[in-house]
């Protein structure tokens, strides 16, 4: 011992012990301080952007979806349900949405129901909140209120293939009366040129 400590090491219980302890403890309260904000992060978003969970469990057979129920080709796109909602049905596969231009109301709760046939797709409203994950054999549902009329751009944000970067749609948020007033009637509204 004693020539460690003439040689200038540290001795267990003399002055490098201090150095340790107190470098330990810088270590757990940089480390709380991490931990602190991420936790601040979570609740930000969660409470003050809406962030949530895209889905409860849903599933829908990818083989069949095509062919029978609501996300049939004439039923995709924006709808005014019987009880006064507004729907989105999207349907994406490699490389496209299905429809590739969505319209939606301003100023009212709209609820998307989008799914996947093949790969997992993801898609992001402009800088809004809605943004979703799409897996194939489940139903994301969200609902979100568009505050402002206007025009977004709807990309896929998850890695698909090698067609990813092209994959994108867009959502024209419409004033809410016209919006009503052109899916009055039970037609499904998108902004796809005819
Ligand atoms: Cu679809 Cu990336």
């Amino acid at each position: 011992m004693s020539t460690a400590a003439s040689s200038g090491a540290p001795v267990p219980g003399g002055h490098g012990a201090d150095v340790a302890v107190a470098a330990e403890r810088r270590w757990a309260i940089v480390v709380g301080l991490i931990i602190a904000a991420i936790v601040a992060m979570m609740i930000v978003t969660g409470l003050h952007w809406s962030a949530m969970p895209p889905s409860r469990v849903e599933t829908v057979d990818v083989r069949t979806l095509h062919l029978a129920g609501e996300f049939v080709e004439s039923n995709l796109g924006s709808a005014l349900e019987a009880d006064g909602r507004a729907v989105v049905r999207v349907v994406a596969q490699q490389y496209s949405f299905e429809p590739p231009c969505i319209v939606v109301p301003a100023g009212m709760p709209v609820t998307f129901r989008a799914t996947s046939t093949d790969a997992i797709h993801g898609f992001v409203v402009g800088t809004t909140n809605a943004n979703t994950m799409l897996v194939p054999g489940f139903v994301a549902t969200f609902t979100t209120t568009f505050p402002r009329a206007g025009e977004h751009l709807m990309p896929c944000h998850e890695y698909c293939g090698t067609g990813h970067e092209a994959m994108w749609a867009r959502v024209q948020v419409l004033p809410p009366v016209e919006f009503l007033a052109r899916a009055r009637g039970g037609e499904r509204v998108s902004c796809v040129p005819r």
